[in-house]
């Protein structure tokens, strides 16, 4: 039938989909330059942006965790302070806004109607709405003021892979040309650091074997697992524990690393996998202590570092990128991993028990 054909020679779209990252990586760096070869947001949004005295994320799931690196991003290029919300709480527990706020919707569907009913209510009190979404033409689109396109092609498998990577990259251009515009950004060279990661995507991608072999050892029978980092890769973690979980049923759940003496160790148990994240220097040793801690409780580790960070501990190494540019790839054996996991139990991947693509109810 006709989406076997689109699959091509891939079994499932997930897969197919993880493999797209560092073409869509490509064609978003070109997508978002000018003729002069530099990276290009439309001056209204750049304009909006600027005016803004607070940024407000809003968004669900993937995309949630997609907005918590983009504040970073942000927070660090252009120095706009940015708050990020999941979109099914912010209208009962609406914070109090800044003056002038602006809001950025991020959706890869464009149709999330717990998205959707915040973007009604922020417009019905006035205020500017942004929406970054991979569908063209979508409600969250066409009712926010502003749209910037993921040019990732459609993502038919439930578990995001190919958007989440897409988010961050789109956000990236955005706080950085934002922070040239602001003067708060000057020679840092975005264009060349997303070469770099794609070209890493690419590596990891072809050794998959690897993340096969991982999920084997530590996922086959297990009845959860956990994910830990800090800073930026607390965030990954998050993500990786939402993939691993709606497609393998395997309960898992991505916390801060120094946040496991405050309760969650006391669920460690013997044999319990653990993911740890080791891609920022700042929090190398600490990171690597909370293993050392579960460790000392049963835990089986999967230290999974980067390339100049690394210690022979380590399970995978990842090629080395701009440090705040590690989600884009970090992600990556996380999602081929929930993968395996998933087929090695016999899950259906592309389409998990009890979820729909795009959620269009409240
Ligand atoms: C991701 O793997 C999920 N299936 C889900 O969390 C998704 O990210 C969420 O429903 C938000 O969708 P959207 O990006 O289309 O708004």
């Amino acid at each position: 039938d006709a989406s076997d054909i689109e699959k091509g020679t891939y079994p499932h779209y997930m897969l197919k989909e993880i493999d797209e990252q560092p073409l869509v990586m490509r064609k978003i760096i070109q997508a978002y330059q000018n003729e002069n070869n530099e990276l290009h947001i439309d001056e209204p949004i750049v304009g909006a942006m600027k005016e803004a005295d607070r940024i407000y994320i809003i968004a669900a799931g993937t995309s949630y965790h997609a907005g918590l690196v983009g504040k970073q991003f942000i927070e660090k290029s252009a120095g706009i302070p940015v708050e990020v919300h999941v979109a099914s709480e912010f209208n009962y527990n609406m914070p109090l806004l800044s003056e002038k706020p602006l809001f950025i919707f991020i959706s890869q569907s464009g149709e999330t109607a717990d998205s959707r009913a915040v973007l009604v209510q922020v417009k019905e009190m006035g205020h500017k709405a942004l929406t970054v979404t991979n569908v063209a033409g979508s409600t969250l689109s066409r009712e926010a003021d502003y749209t910037l396109l993921l040019h990732a092609g459609p993502e038919i498998a439930v578990a995001s892979t190919k958007a989440y990577t897409a988010q961050l990259a789109v956000l990236a251009i955005l706080a950085h040309v934002t922070g040239q515009s602001c003067g708060t950004v000057q020679d840092f060279d975005l264009i060349q650091e997303l070469g770099i990661v794609a070209t890493a995507m690419e590596a990891l991608c072809d050794t998959k074997e690897e993340f096969e072999e991982i999920a084997r050892e530590y996922l086959s029978t297990t009845r959860n697992c956990f994910f830990i980092g800090r800073s930026l890769d607390f965030y990954v973690g998050l993500e990786g524990s939402l993939k691993l979980k709606e497609i393998s049923y395997i309960q898992a759940e991505g916390f801060a690393g120094g946040e496991l003496k405050h309760g969650t160790i006391a669920l460690i148990e013997e044999g319990t996998p653990v993911v740890a994240l080791a891609t920022q220097e700042a929090v190398n040793l600490s990171i690597r202590g909370n293993v050392k801690e579960v460790v000392a409780r049963g835990a089986n580790p999967c230290i999974i570092s980067m390339k100049g960070l690394e210690d022979e501990e380590d399970r995978f190494v990842i090629p080395e990128v701009n440090p705040m540019l590690t989600p884009l790839i970090s992600v990556i054996p996380l999602q081929l991993i929930s993968y395996y996991a998933a087929l090695h139990r016999d899950c259906d991947v592309d389409k998990p028990r009890n979820l729909a693509k795009s959620v269009t109810v409240e």
